[in-house]
């Protein structure tokens, strides 16, 4: 069995030369969503480029199709309902009732990668169903990493799945940040120089290439308040991404108000139910907006004073925090996770303990005390996005690990 020695490490700039990229692999990438998270953000640049055969397969329809098509990728649907019905941390007996479905999705996904150089699987239900069927497609399989394997996260059925496939099934493994590659290296017990970590790359352009000169219109224009503090906070509505927190910071500021964008993608919403109860139960519900799932982020997010990040569980990556530093708005990001990875405490963004409503309003006080601190914050935080972040810096390293994947050289996990 691989030892574990060092922390998993980052592909450096000078690993990526693109000497190593000869001819693109074509590449059948399988994605279990249909709707519209981070993964799938993360992998619609990387198929609307590659630059050799490929299509994405989806196991669920929804938004997330539409969006692929629109950039002219290829798609295919494999739908099974009582596949996607299992969900993440409640993987138990109920996957035997899905037992027929799971079959024909492992040998609908094989058929379909036999056209192809590379299966590249971008999430858990995708790595689980294209890695069964290796004995059927044979082709080489790149699992991209978007998760903390914690049993946090992942029920002990899950985590016990992931090690055997990822010993005995997956060529390559990528991870979306070190805390994800750390937890895989734990759970798997792989050499830790064999998780590469490619950190998702956002369109910089789409983000500070608009700057906006009148906030007052922009709020206008999207139906949110003038004239006061506005925090932001991004992303879907599940308990571990700590809308509540943010909710109880809100009690504790009066002067605040709190604009929640996203909504619940999978399936959470009893949480969603409990954040409008809390938010009476406070009386901050005239402080708070859930203004749903919206397309334009570089907007919503320059609409705003200061932009949250509350989640509760190590965040894996986290793209709602690059992507408010690119808007070049003052970050407070939970400090666990990928975060730690993005966000430097005082230089480039403020770090907060998860889970602590207190330290969180601390924070937004400060900031909002100290306008010319969080100047500063922003101009740093906008160098790091374009010099680490980038969707170019993203693409040239993924296209890099998935070359050298083909060529069969050296960047997987030991055995
Ligand atoms: N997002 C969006 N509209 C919304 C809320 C979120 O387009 O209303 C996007 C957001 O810009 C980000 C992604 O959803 O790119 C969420 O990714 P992240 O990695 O932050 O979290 P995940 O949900 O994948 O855990
Ligand atoms: C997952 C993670 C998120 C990450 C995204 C893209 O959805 O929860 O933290 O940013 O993947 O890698």
């Amino acid at each position: 069995m691989p030892t574990l020695a060092s922390s998993p490490v980052a592909v450096s700039s000078d690993q990526t030369s693109s000497a190593v990229r000869t001819n693109s692999p074509s590449v059948l990438f399988v994605d279990q969503s249909g709707q519209l998270g981070g993964a799938e953000f993360s992998l619609m640049p990387l198929a609307a480029t590659w630059g050799a055969p490929h299509e994405v397969l989806l196991l669920s329809d929804g938004p997330f199709r539409a969006r692929l098509e629109s950039l002219g990728v290829p798609v295919s649907l494999v739908c099974e309902a009582s596949v996607s019905q299992i969900r993440k941390d409640t993987v138990r007996l109920n996957w035997l009732r899905a037992l027929p479905g799971i079959l024909r999705q492992v040998r609908a996904i094989a058929r379909r990668a036999r056209a192809f150089d590379i299966l590249f699987l971008n999430t858990q239900k995708a790595l689980v169903l294209g890695a069964l069927g290796k004995p059927l497609h044979r082709k080489k399989i790149v699992w991209y990493l978007h998760d903390v394997m914690s049993s946090e996260h992942f029920g002990l059925l899950q985590r016990f799945v992931v090690r055997w496939l990822v010993r005995y099934a997956v060529d390559h493994v990528v991870a979306n940040s070190r805390a994800s590659a750390q937890s895989l290296v734990a759970l798997a017990h792989c050499a830790p120089d064999a998780v590469p970590v490619v950190h998702n790359g956002i369109d910089l352009g789409a983000f500070s290439g608009r700057q906006v000169s009148d906030v007052g219109a922009l709020r206008r224009r999207l139906g949110l308040p003038e004239g006061v503090y506005l925090a932001g906070l991004f992303g879907r509505l599940a308990p571990w991404k700590g809308q509540h927190i943010a909710l109880e910071a809100l009690a504790r500021l009066p002067h605040l108000h709190l604009v929640l964008v996203g909504s619940a993608l999978f399936g959470e919403e009893a949480y969603v139910e409990a954040l409008h109860e809390q938010a009476a139960r406070l009386g901050v519900q005239d402080r708070v907006i859930f203004a749903g799932f919206h397309d334009d982020m570089p907007a919503w997010m320059m609409a705003m004073d200061v932009i949250l990040h509350t989640s509760t569980e190590p965040e894996p990556f986290g793209r709602v925090i690059v992507e408010g530093m690119a808007a070049g708005r003052p970050v407070i990001a939970s400090a666990a996770g990928g975060v730690v990875e993005i966000v430097e405490h005082a230089r480039n963004g403020w770090l907060v303990p998860p889970g602590d409503p207190a330290a969180l309003a601390e924070a937004i006080e400060t900031l909002r005390g100290a306008p010319a601190l969080a100047s500063a914050l922003v101009l740093e935080a906008r160098a790091e996005v374009a010099k680490r972040f980038s969707v170019e810096v993203y693409l040239d390293r993924m296209r890099t690990l998935l070359a050298r994947a083909d060529d069969g050289s050296q960047t997987a996990k030991s055995r």
